[in-house]
């Protein structure tokens, strides 16, 4: 592995070919016969550093079609908190599905689950039928795993009935040393980032694209009004330079005087503290209080100086989507990619038929969406919100930021890389974006 990562720092990429894959690697995962190791604890008693481990685990063989990537970072998205927590559900359970599936596919069903769902880093080996790309090529990878054997998916390519998300519902995710992709969900690194700044976007951006920005999502336009929840968060964080980019007026909600002075960095005006500001939707657990959706109201409007919001950008689920589903204007769409606070919610539908609400379902983004938000990244339209970043060994406590909420914009992890800071190899492009891409460091 040395070897490999010694030729990518001395950027002899072309001599990558000629070096053997190792037989192992070392890999950030979750072990089956663990599943159960917080059986009877709440949500905020599971602790990833007890169930995520770092070990040393075989190379998959490389299938058609497939790419063995050398990775030199990852990120921590929310789904590894989900998968180190065991919650909703085991990721074991979608291990074994897809392991049913196909031949090619029962690999990814072992004892342990690698996890991570982004990477930065450079191709070592292609499978046959893979063209596009080549060993040596410096790549990120988007996370849409798709059989595209029915034709549901070739439109959107997210309607693929054999969806996945690659390193949370497939094996062999990118919080590793080596990871295995399908070669389509290989897109190019970004040359004016360090491998840690181009491993954070990915999962992130393109979810908060195809949410926001696509028509297959609320399909923003220039002057909406866009509520967004957890607006220096990792999704938020994206949305928020999206809604500004795009001419749109977002009014972004944080919980922290720091949160709000990070948000106000990135452009935004609009910011409500939701901690200072003390907003409880929910009277006790079965009751909310249309009072504080009133007031949650009545403040968006005093910010926006009278305006109603077009879209709101959901994902705290549960705790927020009675207030999400109020504000929201007449004929307004309120977009939805999650819950973390719970995903059995509770709204008045009443405020929903009678002024002609939408309520719209997303997820992740398609092949197309993925490549366009890229391309944000790449041409310096969007920027990386990476904040802090931990070696691979720390896994469990950056995992643990995230979970606590602790964490600003996206927390990243050095795989491969010895050190933060390297992999630019546009240093003139930096320099440009250099002030935006260090909005969210050392906060
Ligand atoms: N479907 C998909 O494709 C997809 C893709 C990415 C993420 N997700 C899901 O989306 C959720 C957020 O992901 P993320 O990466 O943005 O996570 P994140 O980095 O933790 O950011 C979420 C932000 O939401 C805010 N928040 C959390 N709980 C809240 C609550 N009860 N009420 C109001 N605001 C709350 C917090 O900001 P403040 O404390 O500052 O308000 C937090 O920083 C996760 O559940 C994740 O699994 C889904």
């Amino acid at each position: 592995m040395f070897e490999i990562r010694d030729a990518i720092l001395a950027d002899q990429l072309t001599d990558i070919a000629g070096l053997p894959v190792p037989e192992s690697y070392r890999a950030v995962l979750v072990r089956k016969d663990e599943q159960d190791m917080f059986a009877g604890l709440s949500a905020n008693e599971k602790d990833p550093r007890k169930s995520l481990h770092v070990e040393e685990v075989a190379t998959p063989e490389l299938g058609p079609g497939e790419a063995v990537v050398a990775v030199m970072a990852s990120s921590v998205n929310y789904n590894t908190v989900w998968t180190s927590i065991f919650e909703p559900v085991s990721t074991f359970g979608f291990l074994e599905r897809y392991g049913r599936l196909h031949d090619l596919a029962r690999r990814h069903d072992l004892p342990y689950h690698v996890v991570g769902s982004d990477l930065a880093g450079v191709v070592l080996r292609v499978g046959p039928g893979v063209n596009r790309w080549k060993p040596g090529d410096e790549v990120v990878a988007h996370c849409l795993s798709v059989e595209l054997e029915d034709p549901a998916g070739h439109d959107d390519t997210m309607m693929d009935p054999q969806q996945r998300i690659w390193g949370f519902e497939t094996n062999f995710g990118g919080l590793a040393e080596l990871a295995l992709v399908k070669s389509n969900q290989l897109l190019p690194k970004p040359a004016h980032l360090t491998w840690e700044e181009a491993a954070a976007p990915g999962l992130v951006n393109s979810t908060a694209y195809r949410q926001l920005v696509s028509r297959n999502g609320a399909g923003m336009k220039q002057g909406d009004v866009v509520l967004i929840w957890g607006a220096s968060g990792g999704l938020g964080s994206y949305a928020t330079q999206m809604a500004l980019n795009g001419g749109a007026i977002p009014v972004c909600v944080v919980s922290s005087p720091e949160k709000a002075a990070i948000v106000r960095r990135m452009g935004a005006e609009l910011v409500i503290d939701r901690s200072a500001e003390g907003y409880r939707f929910w009277r006790d657990e079965d009751t909310q209080d249309p009072r504080e959706w009133q007031r949650f109201g009545k403040r968006i409007r005093e910010l926006t100086g009278g305006d109603d919001v077009d879209i709101v950008f959901e994902h705290p689920g549960r705790e927020t989507f009675g207030a999400s589903v109020y504000v929201a204007k007449k004929g307004g769409t309120i977009v939805t990619c999650a819950s973390t606070s719970g995903f059995l919610h509770q709204y008045d539908n009443r405020y929903l038929w009678m002024n002609l609400k939408r309520i719209v379902g997303s997820h992740f983004a398609n092949y197309k969406e993925a490549w366009e938000a890229n391309r944000l990244i790449d041409r310096g339209l969007v920027h990386p919100t990476l904040s802090k970043v931990y070696p691979m060994d720390q896994v469990g406590q950056a995992v643990c930021d995230v979970k606590n909420n602790c964490h600003q914009g996206k927390v990243g992890v050095l795989t491969l890389a010895p050190t933060e800071g390297l992999g630019v190899k546009d240093a003139e492009k930096r320099e440009k974006h250099l002030t935006a891409i260090n909005r969210f460091r050392g906060v």
